[in-house]
C-alpha cells in the first residue's frame, strides 16, 4: 500500500526560503520523516517535488486509483491551478492537502484555494508535522476501508 506525496513550487527551498514562515527543515528531512512514519504504520511512501505543473498531474494520473492516499501541497498552485484540481478530482482515493503555514493567517490571495473542491480533508498551520498528520490519517482511513 503506497502513499504518493507531493510538493509543488518552490518547496525544493523548504529549510533556506522564508525560514519564519516554513520553519529550517528541509524537504529531504521531511521526507524522512513520512518514511519513518510509513514504516511504522505498514506503508510505503513515494515522495516527490516538482515546479512544473505538468509533473504534478502526470504524478496524480499514475497514482489516482491505487494509491491509499495523495497527500499533497500544491504550493502556490493551491490558489491558481485549476488543472491539478481536475486531475485530483479524477482520484479514487483519498486526498490530502496540506499546507505548513497557516494559510488563512497570510494574504487574501492564499485563503482561496482549488484544491480544496477536491480535497478528502485539509491541513494548515501544522509545520511540517502536517505531513506525518496527513499520512497517520490515510493510514487510518486505509484501514477503516478494509475492514
Ligand atoms: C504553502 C502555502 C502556499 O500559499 C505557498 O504558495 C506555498 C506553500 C504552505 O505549505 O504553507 O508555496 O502551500
Amino acid at each position: 500500500d503506497t502513499v504518493l506525496i507531493l510538493n509543488g513550487p518552490n518547496l525544493n527551498l523548504l529549510g533556506r526560503r522564508q525560514p519564519h514562515i516554513y520553519g529550517h527543515e528541509t524537504l529531504a528531512d521531511v521526507e524522512a520523516r513520512c518514511r519513518e512514519t510509513a514504516a511504522e504504520l505498514g506503508l510505503s511512501v513515494v515522495f516527490h517535488q516538482s515546479n512544473a505543473e505538468h509533473q504534478l498531474i502526470d504524478w496524480i494520473h499514475e497514482y489516482r486509483v491505487d494509491a491509499a492516499g495523495i497527500v499533497i501541497n500544491p504550493g502556490a498552485f493551491t490558489h491558481t491551478s485549476v488543472a491539478i484540481l481536475d486531475a485530483l478530482n479524477a482520484c479514487e482515493v483519498p486526498v490530502i492537502e496540506c499546507h505548513i503555514s497557516n494559510v488563512h493567517k497570510r494574504e487574501a490571495f492564499r485563503h482561496h484555494s482549488y484544491v480544496s473542491l477536491a480535497a478528502t480533508a485539509v491541513m494548515a498551520g501544522f509545520g511540517t508535522h502536517g505531513y506525518v498528520l496527513a499520512l497517520r490519517h490515510v493510514a487510518q482511513l486505509h484501514r477503516t476501508k478494509g475492514d
